[in-house]
């Protein structure tokens, strides 16, 4: 099985890309293979360029379509979520060839604040509904004040956080694997 982890932040030492690595490692120990894409090179969505996608959207979105599930990491910017991670969803999911159709989604989210991205992910489980995808509320991880979970080499460090996500990782690889067949 291959989950697709998009990461909503496109800083160097993002707390939400720190948080997709760890969940790698943890899916391993599952078979699950995660492979980490970030939004950096993908452009301002544009209706006029539909006709001729830009490579790394024809990338992700090839990615995405061949995912057997997506995992979403995203920051909460003024209690939503961040543009570009909006901007990367337009691209992926236009009526032409929306590739997250039926795709089974599981939000996680670090903030430096006492919300954990809440917020974010409460919208994002609604944008999901509206492109066709699948979520459920119990597959949403938030961290909070996450500069005191992880260490300074990008390990959760925090031991009851970390016990909760192998707990979080372990269900959901469980659950899609009763799902899918795979
Ligand atoms: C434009 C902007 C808006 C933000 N708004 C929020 C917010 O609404 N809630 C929150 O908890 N943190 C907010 N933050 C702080 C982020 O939680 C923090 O920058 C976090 O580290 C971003 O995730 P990252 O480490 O993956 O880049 C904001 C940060 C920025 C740059």
């Amino acid at each position: 099985m291959k989950i697709l982890a998009i990461s909503g932040s496109t800083r160097k030492d993002s707390y939400n890309t720190k948080l997709l690595h760890v969940i790698k490692e943890l899916a391993k120990e599952d078979g699950t293979e995660v492979e980490i894409v970030t939004l950096n090179d993908i452009p301002i969505f544009n209706q006029d360029l539909e006709s001729n996608l830009p490579k790394e959207v024809v990338e992700l979105k090839h990615k995405a379509g061949l995912a057997d599930a997506i995992l979403i990491a995203t920051p909460e910017y003024n209690h939503m979520i961040p543009g570009v991670l909006k901007n990367a969803i337009e691209w992926l999911t236009r009526d032409s060839g929306n590739v997250l159709e039926d795709k089974w989604l599981a939000i996680v989210g670090c903030s430096d604040g006492g919300f954990g991205t809440v917020r974010a992910q409460l919208q994002l489980m609604t944008l999901a509904l509206v492109v066709n995808m699948r979520v459920k509320g119990r597959f949403r991880f938030p961290i909070s004040r996450a500069q005191d979970k992880f260490n300074e080499k990008g390990e959760l460090s925090d031991q009851e956080t970390l016990e909760k996500l192998k707990t979080f990782v372990h269900n959901y690889i469980t659950f899609l694997h009763r799902e899918l067949h795979v």
